[in-house]
């Protein structure tokens, strides 16, 4: 019978699997674009400053023009496509991605056509006529293109903002402003790690101001409702590893904190404490830290010194404040396990501290879910949880543990799932009723005839006529195997 179910599922088009290089121009294309925009707004068209830029930025489009023949930007719903191809975010691109919908839907723009390579003057010409558009004028395209003619730019052409009906019947997964303020939040904290982690590699003073500011944001979005931050934590972006691991598990750490009865203020530390629970492998050679293979002893015994040498690190910080002990100590206390067989190895026994309790369980959950360079196919959500539940006397406090599991669900949330109606879901929250933990909100994975995801949200508590469940969970479903990006569906 699962057999039969599995030969219905259609399974969607590969187009998430874009190319990393075209992946690579395309998120610095729309970089070049959005300062291109924002110089254009400041400066006049012969400014030294963009001139500069504007060389720059012809580089890069002519190398891609030369690539692939043309360049077609397009906005579809909140994606952007390049050549047909879905541009994902990026951490650094996430600001500009932002900026360019926002410019071009304001000024009813929706698509952008470079049909050869250009020269400086075009580009610039371009980007002004384009930011002197009045906002929601709706002839602004055939405008763009009439004036485009009249200047002998043939090589541009600009096409409307379509605007799509949403389809009867599907529920919007839009919950407004906080998932958009938890996307902006999580990218930028994402972004500051990294800074924090660059400028304490290259022994500078490192500033955790910012950094203990959008923790403060982090905080009051996780009380409001915490599965807009969890969603997000299924963005396993493996280039970027060290600096989303550290965002996810302070996310998994202050949910579970919340759940504890944690004060704002104590929900802030423990959420710093997270994010810079591993800075101590910024000490690390990346050599090491990335190596695909076993590693040595030796190597071992260096990655062993993380979370001592974590505690230096923070025990220098200036701006964290005074110091905290939770703080210090909950970085010290990740790795030890709860029978204390982890690292580093004590003296004297001790209790480990709550702070390094929960955080030790949010970062196994994590490192296990996320695909690494040694480990391309990572455990499902499901698998991990197993693993886990198997080991947890000697890793996990086990009520710390049994209350994450309350958290994240049975089918934590990102996992993919096969129903009994023949259709695939992503899980999207668990269900707020304990008694319901078997029964999420699910999105079902679907594609409209113009091939386009489809989000619909459904509570699988939902009965038909007849009193029963109108849809069941049969089994988890590998996203990998069928290919798909289960980040998109939190976006
Ligand atoms: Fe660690
Ligand atoms: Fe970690």
């Amino acid at each position: 019978m699962e057999a039969a179910i599995q030969s219905k599922i259609e399974i969607p088009r590969t187009s998430e699997k874009m190319d990393s290089e075209l992946s690579k121009l395309g998120n610095n294309l729309v970089t070049k674009f959005h300062v291109l925009m924002r110089i254009s707004q400041i400066y006049d068209s012969k400014n030294v400053a963009l001139q500069q830029f504007v060389q720059e930025s012809i580089h890069a489009i002519n190398t891609f023009v030369q690539r692939e023949g043309s360049i077609r930007l397009k906005i579809v719903g909140d994606d952007i496509f390049l050549n047909e191809q879905r541009l994902r975010y990026s951490v650094e691109g996430f600001t500009s991605f932002k900026y360019l919908l926002t410019q071009w839907k304001k000024r009813l723009i929706g698509e952008v056509l470079y049909k050869e390579a250009l020269d400086e003057d075009a580009l610039r010409e371009f980007i002004y006529i384009l930011m002197a558009l009045e906002d929601g004028k709706e002839e602004n395209a055939t405008l763009f293109n009439e004036t485009l003619k009249d200047r002998h730019l043939s090589s541009i052409e600009v096409g409307p903002l379509e605007v799509y009906e949403k389809e009867e019947g599907a529920y919007t997964l839009e919950k407004g402003d906080s998932r958009e303020i938890g996307k902006k939040v999580f990218f930028e904290t994402i972004g500051t790690v990294k800074e924090v982690i660059t400028q304490i590699k290259g022994k500078q003073h490192a500033d955790v101001r910012k950094l203990k500011r959008l923790v403060r944001k982090a905080v009051h979005l996780i009380m409001e409702d915490e599965s807009i931050l969890l969603g997000m934590t299924t963005i396993k972006n493996y280039d970027e590893y060290t600096f989303n691991h550290s965002v996810n598990v302070a996310i998994y750490s202050m949910a579970m904190g919340r759940r504890l009865g944690f004060s704002r203020g104590v929900l802030s530390e423990l959420g710093i404490t997270a994010m810079l629970h591993d800075i101590g492998k910024s000490k690390i050679p990346l050599e090491v830290l990335n190596k695909p293979a076993a590693l040595t002893d030796a190597e071992w015994g260096q990655m062993k010194k993380h979370p001592l040498t974590g505690v230096e690190i923070v025990l220098n910080l200036k701006q964290l404040g005074e110091v905290n002990p939770k703080m210090v100590v909950g970085i010290f206390d990740h790795h030890l396990k709860n029978d204390l067989s982890g690292y580093p190895k004590l003296f004297h026994n001790k209790r480990v501290s709550l702070f390094g309790r929960i955080i030790q369980v949010a970062d196994a959950y994590d490192a296990m879910t996320t695909p690494r360079i040694y480990k391309k196919v990572p455990l499902t959500p499901g698998q991990t949880l197993a693993v886990m539940l198997k080991d947890r006397d000697v890793y996990f406090d086990s009520i710390l543990l049994k209350m994450f599991i309350g958290l994240v669900g049975v089918h934590p949330i990102g996992s993919l799932v096969l129903l009994d109606t023949h259709e695939m879901g992503i899980v999207f929250k668990p269900n707020t009723d304990p008694q319901w933990i078997e029964r999420p909100h699910v999105v079902l994975v679907e594609r409209d005839r113009r091939g386009r995801g489809k989000k619909e949200l459904v509570d699988l508590t939902e009965r038909n006529g007849g009193g029963r469940f109108k849809r069941n969970i049969v089994k988890a479903l590998d996203p990998y195997k069928y290919h798909v990006d289960i980040a998109k569906y939190f976006l």
